[in-house]
């Protein structure tokens, strides 16, 4: 196993079947069965949006701070388990504050977990605050309001949710906001959208990585901008299987043409409750897929390091 980071997790989907269940009996809030083994079963998505639905859904179940710290905990015991040295977390605080839950308790519990698995697994963690794209640009502007007295609590901003239709030019302002506050800048483009929504997230929104970036590959220039800026694309193998954005076959999936272009990119697991493996599970899956050599999984773990938010200093001790 190889020592990595992870910079393409969402926290939200963390949440295995076992702890949905058990913060639902806590909190009474209703699901349509009470057995974890029966919900996984209907984890079969046809896209991106058919997993956002049961995802957004299933979130209702956190409530409390106590509830974020536990799904904090869980995934970096998880990722400490899978060889994660970095962890660099997205959490969507749009749907917390809309479910009634204070902006306070959400960051608080998962702040404090970071702070325990440092101390007690260690593995370092950062948060990016990722704004929901299919709520618009005024709902992501009072988000990052409100996020802005714990602005000591998150290194850096994010785009997800639904990418068709909401094309990163809309997000324009927040993340000048962003950029004028110090914030790292990251987007996911190009899982379903178009090498456009790639083009746009770096030139209008000065992002610092691509979180997944697959269809990048369809513009030949693209391709060589990113090769040679040395842009990030923060790829999730099992997670495209399961919605459909990349072949069933994990033989042909583009990490291959990705790694031969010389591209940087890392594994990542995106939502591991639902797509069928942690980042352990997905290198495993991608190596023996795709037959990749010592030398280009070697090059996997030092792009994730390469890629991650770290001083130049601190990034040496992982390098
Ligand atoms: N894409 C877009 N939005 C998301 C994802 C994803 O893979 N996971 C959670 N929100
Ligand atoms: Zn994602």
């Amino acid at each position: 196993m190889w020592p990595t980071a992870e910079l393409h997790i969402h926290i939200e989907g963390t949440i295995e079947s076992d702890l949905l269940v058990r913060l639902a009996r806590r909190n009474d809030i209703a699901l349509p069965t009470y057995d974890p083994d029966e919900l996984t079963a209907r984890y079969v998505f046809a896209d991106l949006q058919s997993f956002l639905d049961i995802h957004y859904s299933n979130l209702t179940v956190l409530r409390t701070e106590q509830d974020f710290y536990e799904l904090g905990l869980g995934y970096l015991n998880r990722a400490a388990q899978a060889g994660v040295r970095r962890a660099e977390i997205f959490f969507d605080p749009q749907t917390h504050v809309g479910n009634g839950v204070p902006f306070a308790d959400v960051i608080g519990g998962l702040s404090a977990a970071i702070a325990e698995g440092e101390r007690t697994l260690g593995v370092s963690a950062d948060l990016l605050l990722s704004f929901l794209r299919d709520r618009g640009p005024e709902a992501a502007e009072e988000i990052f309001r409100t996020a802005m007295p714990f602005r000591d609590k998150f290194i850096g901003v994010a785009l997800d949710s639904t990418e068709v239709g909401y094309p990163p030019s809309l997000f324009t302002d927040v993340y000048a906001m962003a950029a004028a506050e110090g914030l790292h800048r990251v987007a996911h483009a190009g899982e379903e959208g178009g090498p456009d929504y790639v083009r746009e997230a770096l030139d209008l929104l000065g992002v610092e990585r691509i979180d997944h970036g697959n269809r990048a590959l369809e513009d030949p220039e693209l391709v060589a901008r990113l090769r040679d800026e040395r842009i990030p694309l923060t790829v999730c193998p099992l997670s495209n299987v399961a919605l459909r954005t990349a072949p069933a076959d994990l033989s042909e999936h583009p990490l291959r043409t990705m790694l031969d272009e010389g591209l940087v990119v890392s594994i990542n697991s995106d939502d591991p409750a639902y797509f069928g493996g942690y980042i352990d599970e997905n290198f495993r899956a991608v190596t023996e897929a795709l037959g990749l050599t010592r030398g280009q999984q070697a090059t996997l773990a030092y792009n994730s390091f390469e890629s991650a938010f770290l001083e130049p200093g601190v990034r040496q001790v992982y390098l």
